[in-house]
């Protein structure tokens, strides 16, 4: 594996790479890396399996335009030493970490890539100007790796649907590869920002998810009404930790419209705020 902070070299090997045939794939992170980002990785080295050969890009790269003022930016967990290790091992070929300066020569961009309308509620309307930032900087990655093809985990469903909607409207020719949530044992949603929580905060997350699975199941038993489904989830989260709920929400899966009877693929996505950690996950329901 290969390490680089510049574009300029990331890109004469990525130049190289595809000289000798090679499909480029990226798979953008902000790291302290976790079995939910190398699983995308592993699953990139597989293709090898069936003799397309692949050069797998992966980059780190904790993105101040994505942070609110009063999130986490200067505190989000960074061990390059740790994540530099396991990206190797799990087959990546190079590993883009550029600073700030690197990214944002002037201390910022003066242009931004902005997706309407889907950024509307969930996350977006507690993080304003987040999806923004996620847009621009994977603007970015995309212009430089100019990859054939990109993973994005399903655990940031808005966020998926964001970068789906950017490479339609940008007519942008990247293959997306949406990767199903990995989870611990227990169920939680694998993140970085896990490691902030306390041992009974630990212990509790894992309701999360269990919430969203009772949500899908009164789905499957033929239960269609949004709100009734919603309650529930809300009930048992709040019944059951300590966790202050930010938002509880069913969407279409496939555009994030709003839905009152469920029909057809819905998600259901939620976001908790754990003291001062802050969880999201999600369940996709198919009727
Ligand atoms: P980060 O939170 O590090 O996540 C990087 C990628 O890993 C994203 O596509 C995310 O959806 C995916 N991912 C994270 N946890 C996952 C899990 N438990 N299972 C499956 N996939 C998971 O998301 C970002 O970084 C940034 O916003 C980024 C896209 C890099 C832009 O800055």
């Amino acid at each position: 594996m290969k390490i680089t902070e510049y574009i300029t070299p990331l890109k004469e090997n990525i130049d190289k790479a595809r000289e000798e045939g090679k499909t480029v794939v990226l798979v953008p992170t902000m790291g302290f890396l976790h079995y939910g980002h190398l699983a995308m990785v592993e699953d990139a080295r597989k293709k090898d399996e069936n003799h397309e050969e692949i050069y797998i890009v992966m980059s780190i790269f904790v993105n101040p335009l994505q942070f609110g003022p009063n999130e986490d930016f200067n505190k989000y967990p960074r061990n390059l030493e740790r994540d530099s290790r396991l990206a190797q091992e799990a087959g990546v070929d190079m590993l883009f970490v550029p600073s700030i300066e690197e990214m944002y020569p002037n201390g910022k961009s003066l242009t931004t890539v902005n997706v309407f309308t889907v950024p509307d509620g969930l996350c977006g309307a507690f993080r304003p100007g987040h999806f923004q930032g996620v847009a621009t900087v994977v603007s970015k990655l995309f212009n430089i790796v100019w990859p054939d093809a990109a993973y994005f985990g399903q655990k940031d469903y808005q966020q998926f649907i964001v970068i789906k909607q950017m490479v339609t409207d940008l007519n942008l020719p990247i293959t997306l590869i949406p990767y199903p949530t990995v989870r611990e044992p227990d169920g939680l949603a694998m993140s970085s920002r896990n490691s902030y929580l306390s041992k009974e905060q630990r212990e509790q997350a894992p309701v999360l998810y269990r919430a969203l699975q009772e949500g899908a199941s009164l789905i499957d038993s033929g239960e269609k009404r949004m709100e009734v489904i919603r309650e529930k989830i809300i009930q048992r989260i709040s019944f059951q930790t300590d966790g202050k709920i930010e938002y509880v929400e069913i969407r279409r899966a496939d555009d994030l419209s709003p839905v009152e009877i469920i029909n057809g693929t819905i998600v259901i996505a939620l976001a908790v705020h754990f003291g001062g950690t802050r969880l999201i996950d999600n369940i996709i329901v198919g009727v």
